[in-house]
């Protein structure tokens, strides 16, 4: 899929206060700092798009991009964030959990985990609550520009091996890189074939 153009629309504290409409939108979602903002950009080809920082806690707000004039990226702020107040924190695990329990337009929610990380608990507690309410999710490695090739490949799989412990099956697994595009051509065909069933 091409990707003739990417505008953001609007930010929001709370889902319902999201763009009206039926258009098919595409949320990204994992720890702070994690790669989200960049992995948008990345996928868009717009380098300023989503906001990026070097230090955790930049997203703080429900962010919608308009692609290609008919559906939406959507950049959530990340979760786990230490160093955040716990009010704070909680606060925005309600905004985080209220938009994917509620949207209704969302279609799949792209887990990120860093690829250099051993499975944390945090994401495994996250996915797992995932299933227990039927989100349809993927997981997307990042950062693999960090690792060699044949690291990366047994990062991937050990961590697949971990979740296979608990899941009968696994969800759709993307190994991306916004430094290098890796990943990316991946990840636009499955949304090109989500919206084309939408
Ligand atoms: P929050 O909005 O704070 O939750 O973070 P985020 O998940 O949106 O992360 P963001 O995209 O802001 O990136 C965090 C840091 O990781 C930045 O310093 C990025 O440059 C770096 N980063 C993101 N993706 C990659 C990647 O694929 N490779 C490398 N090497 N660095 C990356
Ligand atoms: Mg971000």
């Amino acid at each position: 899929m091409k990707i003739t153009s990417a505008t953001f629309e609007i930010s929001n504290s709370d889902w319902s206060r999201c763009p009206q409409g039926n258009r098919a939108e595409y949320a990204f979602i994992g720890r702070s700092n994690v790669g989200k903002s960049s992995l948008i950009n990345m996928l868009t080809n717009h380098g300023g798009l989503a906001k990026t920082s070097a230090t955790p806690g930049k997203t703080l707000l429900i962010n919608h991009f308009l692609i290609n004039n008919s559906w939406y990226i959507v950049d959530l702020p990340g979760y786990g964030f230490a160093k955040r107040g716990k009010e704070e924190r909680e606060r925005l695990q309600r905004m985080i959990r209220g938009y994917i329990l509620h949207r209704e337009q969302m279609v799949n929610l792209f887990v990120l985990v860093d690829s250099r990380l051993e499975p944390q608990k945090i994401d495994l507690e996250f996915m797992r609550w995932l299933g227990e309410n039927g989100v349809p999710f993927s997981i997307v490695f990042t950062k693999l520009d960090k690792l060699g090739r044949v690291a990366g490949v047994e990062a991937v799989e050990r961590y697949k091996t971990q979740l296979l412990e608990e899941w009968e099956e696994l969800p759709p697994v993307f190994m991306t890189s916004s430094r290098d595009s890796r990943g990316r051509e991946e990840l636009l065909a499955y949304i090109d074939k989500l919206n084309s069933l939408a």
